[in-house]
């Protein structure tokens, strides 16, 4: 049994004296982990330090023949066209919309629950984003309130010539699998998937960066294939291949003559429109290649721990819900080769029932004060839970944000964070647990023992403060 704090502080020492490796659980196991076990981290081998050590003896530091192959590796595996590399992903977003021409005059629909740079995008490009909440079992834009929010936005005076979507695969789910299509096509919406967190991700046979017209990566550390920083578009479309690689290079447009010339160090200049520099280096994208190399085994990897999680879930917590077991949305029964994670998320709704987390974030949103003061109680949960894993040598950390959340976002587009509920309640409840190739059987037999543990240590503890309270209350009186 644990102390109160026991497992807290810095120091790691907890309230009874001992050091949390000194405590123990009523089998005399040791109750925290063996070793510091880290949230995310990449993998890198000799193979990668060799190819980023021999670009950098090459002298050709950008726009090489290093880029040249990372496009080309991450194209084939997606099986797109073209792959058009950028500094980031965030770059990435930037010039899929300015290729697509949106800008000011346009409005976007996102999801509420992501990362600040798919918003943040969208505003940099002048067009007015509009959030849409998200589906509680899938964690990505819900159809019904992305149509709600195309036409209230186009009954608030919006363009409809003007309409984009940017669905967010999230964690390597895939975003409107089944009625995004049809609802673009029906509404000539222009569709740029923000996949830059599910690099990797398959569903219905087809993989991230196939799943929208054009779609972005992100290759920073956390991402499954990294390339330090880095980011990638992919498209089937030549013209917008040719306008991304434009405007990524300072919006120069060479034709094969001047590419011949400039090569040969002659006098013609490309013609130039309004672009940017968000080139990749040559060492990040030899890194991005040298990873690619190895694409099967760091998603085996990723997919294995997920697998193992899954299994040892089902005997966890049950006010805690493992992600639904799916790459495409709710209803999908993928094979384990589906299964790729760039996170895996754990969200504490109270229940595992299909449909309590709709019915907590609906009565939430309604401001019933049942639901109000649940919601309040596993959000405490989760935060309590997520340190004392961190004092027990466990990184767990909230894997996204809820754009409503976020002063800026309420000022700029006047909204409130009850007005998204299930975002809002995902980002006060979800935490996502270690997930990389180091993370071992046991790492994960001892995460899942802590989790089932550690609340069960703060009940027994609350009970005993409250026993020693109501005594002392008797003794004063
Ligand atoms: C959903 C989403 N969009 C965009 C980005 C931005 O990618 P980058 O950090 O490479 O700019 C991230 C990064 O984590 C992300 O998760």
């Amino acid at each position: 049994m644990l102390a109160r704090g026991g497992l807290r502080g810095a120091a790691g020492v907890s309230a009874t004296g001992t050091s949390p490796s000194e405590e123990k659980d009523e089998t005399g196991e040791p109750l925290i982990a063996r070793k510091q076990i880290k949230h995310a981290q990449p993998w890198l081998t000799q193979a990668e330090e060799d190819a980023v050590a021999s670009t950098v003896a090459s002298g050709r530091l950008t726009m090489g023949p290093a880029t040249k192959e990372f496009e080309a590796s991450v194209a084939a595996f997606a099986g797109r066209t073209h792959a058009v590399a950028a500094s980031s992903g965030t770059a990435a977003l930037q010039l899929a919309l300015a290729a697509k021409g949106v800008g000011p005059g346009w409005t976007v629909v996102l999801p509420a629950y992501t990362w600040v740079a798919t918003y943040n995008a969208v505003v940099l490009a002048g067009a007015t984003p509009v959030l849409a909440d998200v589906d509680p079992l899938a964690y990505t834009i819900d159809p019904a309130a992305t149509v709600a929010a195309l036409d209230s936005a186009v009954t608030g005076g919006a363009d409809p010539g003007k309409m984009a979507i940017m669905p967010v695969h999230m964690f390597g789910y895939r975003a409107g699998a089944g009625w995004l299509p049809d609802l673009a096509r029906e509404r000539d919406l222009t569709v740029i998937g923000d996949g830059c967190c599910s690099f990797g991700g398959i569903a219905g046979g087809e993989r991230c960066g196939a799943w929208s017209p054009l779609e972005a990566f992100s290759f920073h550390p956390r991402k499954v294939v990294t390339a330090g920083e880095g980011g990638m578009l992919l498209t089937d479309d030549d013209e917008v291949a040719a306008k991304l690689r434009a405007l990524r290079d300072h919006g120069a447009h060479r034709s094969a003559e001047q590419r011949r010339q400039t090569g040969a160090g002659g006098p013609m200049v490309p013609e130039f429109e309004l672009g940017y520099n968000f080139r990749i280096t040559e060492m990040q994208a030899a890194l991005g290649a040298a990873q690619m190399l190895r694409i099967g085994e760091l998603l085996r990897a990723r997919r294995d721990v997920g697998l193992r999680y899954d299994e040892l879930l089902v005997d966890g917590p049950a006010w805690l819900r493992p992600p639904p077991r799916l790459a495409g949305g709710p209803g999908a029964e993928p094979d384990g080769d589906d299964r790729i994670l760039t996170f895996y998320p754990v969200t504490l709704w109270g229940s595992r029932a299909d449909d309590a987390p709709a019915k907590l974030a609906a009565s939430w949103a309604d401001g019933d004060a049942a639901a109000v003061a649940k919601a309040d109680k596993l959000g405490a949960w989760r935060d309590r839970l997520m340190g004392d894993l961190a004092a027990a040598g466990v990184a767990a950390r909230p894997p996204m944000l809820s754009l409503p959340d976020l002063p800026y976002v309420q000022e700029r587009s006047h909204l409130a964070p009850t007005d998204y509920p299930v975002s809002s309640l995902l980002a006060r409840l979800t935490f996502s647990l270690p997930l990389h190739h180091e993370v071992t059987w046991d790492d994960q037999r001892q995460i899942v023992r802590l989790l089932r543990e550690i609340p069960s240590s703060w009940h027994s503890l609350d009970e005993r403060i409250a026993a020693v309270d109501r005594a002392l209350g008797k003794a004063q009186s």
